[in-house]
């Protein structure tokens, strides 16, 4: 089978990497993809990149029907959200991911806190506006610390967590005013402040049927100790220790299949990847965020310990037989920790050889590619602020850090960044 992968990230270099074990696929190939993509080499598969953005939706099309593409996956969260699914499908072609109407699970913020709230799923408190005025009246009385959250789409950015009235203030004024974010800031959430552990959780969904994947946890701050800058991800780890059989036991009762069904009786029917964000308060877990995608650097931690054959899995989603599959992971761990390039995620250089990618073996050690190139001798040269994703499984939690860490000094290159203490909260468990 010809198998078409939409993004560039780590996560799809992961998604390519997971196909490329599938028997049936005999050839992948991603859109825009990066160095890495086109760089691997695994016995009897064609796999390539091609030059068509991620939201260049018709000319993907022609792309896919020209070429042969017997299955599409999208890895990425602005398409999805933009209604590409619904394109390809339009066109007779066999595509993974929730359509536009599902999409906004993740798309809207506005929406996901009201469908909580409609099925009662647990959910920080909130207010919605598309009044400034309204909402800095609404803060007046409000508890802080509080949260602020640019409805649509903002790369994970559109989130502050404001400590006192001022800062909520002029929170107000950058989502709503200045328009930090975009048209992400028309609406905006107010939300109650929680506290507790987060905990990533991807699940696969066929509409009906929804089935849990490995837990993981990220570090989203870019500096040691949770400190500095939200960024994109800066490393994970899968499983999480502190997603224990109760935590499971609550979220499956409470908050995976209600979603599901929540979502049909909308008439808006999800197949694809759900992202649960979870934090575990006192109160027990209750929901952050949704996102309709592979979570990115999750997905680098939980794809490479999945013991099933991926296209299988993806076409029950598509089909609306998930019920008839049982998903297997290995009984190890995995670490991922980025290498980013100094001074992400605000500014930073790029073009600089990378060296050192001759150990990674693709059974222990991985390096996904994410803001990577081809320089003009051919050579892989950053390219991004998140450059790539070094993965190591061990036996357990704490061999897997220390093999990642180990395989981060493999790699070689100009302002070449990481964060110390990725996994550091193994030692708390
Ligand atoms: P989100 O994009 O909604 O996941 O938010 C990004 C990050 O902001 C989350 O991973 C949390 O660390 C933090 N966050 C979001 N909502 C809340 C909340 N209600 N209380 C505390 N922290 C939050
Ligand atoms: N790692 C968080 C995300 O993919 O949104």
């Amino acid at each position: 089978m010809r198998v078409l992968v939409v993004g560039s990230g780590g996560r799809e270099h992961a998604i390519c990497q997971a196909l490329a074990k599938s028997k049936r696929v005999t050839e992948i190939v991603c859109c825009p993809g990066n160095a890495g993509i086109a760089s691997m080499n695994v016995e009897g598969k064609k796999i390539s990149c091609e030059k068509i953005g991620a939201m260049e939706f018709e000319k993907l099309v022609s792309f896919a029907k020209d070429t042969k593409v017997d299955f599409t996956v999208i890895g990425m969260d602005d398409p999805l959200v933009g209604g590409i699914v619904d394109e390809f499908e339009k066109a007779g072609l066999k595509v993974f991911g929730p359509r536009k109407n599902a999409a906004i699970l993740e798309g809207s913020k506005a929406f996901s806190k009201d469908l909580m709230k409609k099925y009662n799923i647990p959910t920080a408190g909130y207010e919605t506006f598309d009044d400034a005025s309204k909402a800095l009246a609404y803060l007046e009385t409000a508890k802080m610390p509080i949260v602020l959250k640019a409805d649509g789409l903002a790369l994970g950015k559109g989130v502050l967590i404001c400590n006192t009235l001022e800062e909520a203030k002029a929170g107000v004024k950058e989502i709503m005013l200045d328009k930090k974010f975009g048209s992400a800031g028309n609406h905006m959430v107010v939300e109650e402040f929680m506290t507790g552990r987060e905990v990533s959780v991807l699940s696969f969904v066929d509409g009906n049927t929804i089935q849990i994947m490995s837990s993981a946890q990220d570090h989203k701050r870019a500096k040691d100790g949770d400190t500095g800058l939200n960024t994109g991800g800066m490393g994970t780890f899968s499983p999480s220790p502190f997603y224990t059989k109760e935590v499971d036991e609550f979220c499956k009762a409470n908050i995976y299949q209600k979603t599901v069904d929540a979502m049909k009786s909308e008439g808006r029917e999800f197949k694809g990847v759900i992202f649960f964000g979870l934090m575990l308060t006192e109160e027990g877990p209750k929901v952050l965020e949704y996102n309709a995608r592979f979570g990115d650097p999750e997905a680098q931690v939980v794809l490479p310990r999945m013991k099933n054959d991926i296209l299988d899995v993806m076409e029950a989603c598509v089909d609306g037989t998930l019920d008839q599959l049982t998903l297997e992971f290995e009984d190890n761990a995995a670490v991922c920790v980025v290498l980013a390039s100094e001074g992400y995620p605000v500014s930073y250089e790029k073009g600089f050889p990378i060296t050192g990618f001759e150990k990674f073996d693709n059974e222990n050690y991985f390096c996904f590619h994410a803001g990577t190139a081809f320089g003009e001798n051919g050579e892989i040269v950053t390219n991004g602020g998140r450059v790539l994703g070094i993965t190591a499984k061990g036996s357990d939690l704490k061999s897997a850090r220390a093999e990642a860490y180990k395989a981060t000094e493999w790699i070689d290159f100009k302002n070449k960044y990481k964060r110390n203490d990725i996994g550091k909260a193994i030692d708390e468990a």
